[in-house]
């Protein structure tokens, strides 16, 4: 089998996670270079690699570039991300900046991997919050159609980046230690809180934050509906990792819990954990450091017959970064809809 030349750039949350990955899925690679902002040495997964300080000429020669750095116009894909591309490398983007571009797939690989063929070298990964619940909709949305979803999050501190992670440690250590608790990541304490702000108001959708405009916008496109009924409200949880939330879904005829569990567990990725007499069902603790989609909580909406209610747990670094970064690379290349250079 061919090997590829790999970059990671970004070596944070999502980086560090996605070389675990490659590792773990013993991903093809001939080479595996790790890019930042600075030199340095830096311990991954219990091994030491050598993190280079990101240029134009890094990607010189470079098959797959993953691209984990944050977001924004000094941010690494929009500063390096067509450059990796012009000079022949694929790139599978974890950030928000290009997602809603048209020559941009925005793909989860159980739901619409076959996006990915029409790529101009250039592949985003969905928000992590869209990928966990367009994953469990696609199996239900295969049966009857959707008419309109209603999804609330409650979203780990993993999600914003290591920083917050530390955060919300520190919180905890001074709060428990009786010191004054200070917040600098988010606009307030998240230790013993809830925020239901992630990211910032926009002018296209009034009263909405920005992670719920992303919500709304990808899981149109990924599903190529555009008139698609969504609405999100996106609340941080003093969570560590993974992201839960609770999905009302409508469709064009009704379906069974039944119905949807049997769908649900026979398709990719996804892990139907639903026996609420038992007490069991999804949790972002038991979900952390795993890859699948779990699901739970399946019943029939009360009020509507076309309408289900339910509760999708995954790990945001794993099935909402890093993993479903790897899955794309690794379906272009079984496809071959890329290859090495030779
Ligand atoms: N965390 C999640 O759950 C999640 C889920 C889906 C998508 N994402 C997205 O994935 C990306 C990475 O997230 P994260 O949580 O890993 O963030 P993070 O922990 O803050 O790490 C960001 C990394 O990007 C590097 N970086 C920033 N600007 C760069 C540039 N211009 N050139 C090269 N490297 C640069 C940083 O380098 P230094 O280490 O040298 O500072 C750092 O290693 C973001 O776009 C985020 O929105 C995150």
């Amino acid at each position: 089998m061919s090997k590829f030349k790999v970059a990671v750039v970004g070596a944070g949350a999502v980086g560090e996670e996605m070389v675990k990955v490659l590792r773990q899925r013993d991903f093809p690679m001939s080479e595996l270079t790790i890019l930042a902002r600075s030199n340095r040495k830096q311990m991954i997964d219990g091994i030491e690699y050598d993190v280079k300080e990101t240029s134009a000429d890094a990607f010189d020669g470079i098959d797959i570039a993953f691209f984990a750095g944050t977001e924004g116009a000094r941010g690494a894909s929009q500063v390096f991300g067509w450059m990796a591309v012009e000079k022949g490398a694929f790139v599978v983007d974890n950030g928000d900046d290009f997602r809603m571009d048209p020559r941009v797939p925005l793909v989860v690989p159980e739901v619409n991997g076959d996006a990915i063929a029409n790529h101009q070298g250039f592949v985003a990964n969905p928000n992590c919050s869209t990928i966990q619940m367009v994953h469990a909709l696609a199996p239900l949305h295969a049966i009857a159609r959707m008419k309109r979803i209603v999804v609330s999050t409650y979203q780990s501190v993993s999600g914003t980046g290591g920083a917050a992670i530390k955060e919300l440690q520190q919180q905890a250590k001074d709060y428990a230690a009786g010191k004054k608790v200070t917040h600098d990541i988010y606009p307030a304490q998240i230790f013993a809180n809830l925020i239901p702000q992630i990211s910032s108001l926009r002018d296209d959708f009034d009263g909405y934050y920005g992670e719920e405009i992303k919500m709304i916008k990808e899981t149109r496109k990924i599903f190529g509906i555009d008139d698609l009924a969504v609405s999100a409200t996106c609340v941080r949880v003093p969570v560590f990792r993974a992201h839960s939330e609770t999905v009302n879904v409508e469709f064009e005829k009704p379906i069974t819990p039944d119905q949807a569990r049997k769908a649900l567990a026979g398709w990719p990725g996804i892990e139907v954990v639903d026996d609420p007499a038992a007490g069991r069902y999804p949790m972002p603790l038991f979900a952390e450091g795993t890859d699948p989609t779990y699901v739970g909580r399946i019943r029939q909406d009360s009020c509507n017959p076309n309408t289900l209610d339910m509760w999708v747990v995954a790990d945001n670094i794993r099935k909402g970064a890093a993993l479903n970064a790897v899955q794309i690379a690794e379906m272009a290349i079984e496809k071959q809809w890329i290859g090495n250079r030779k």
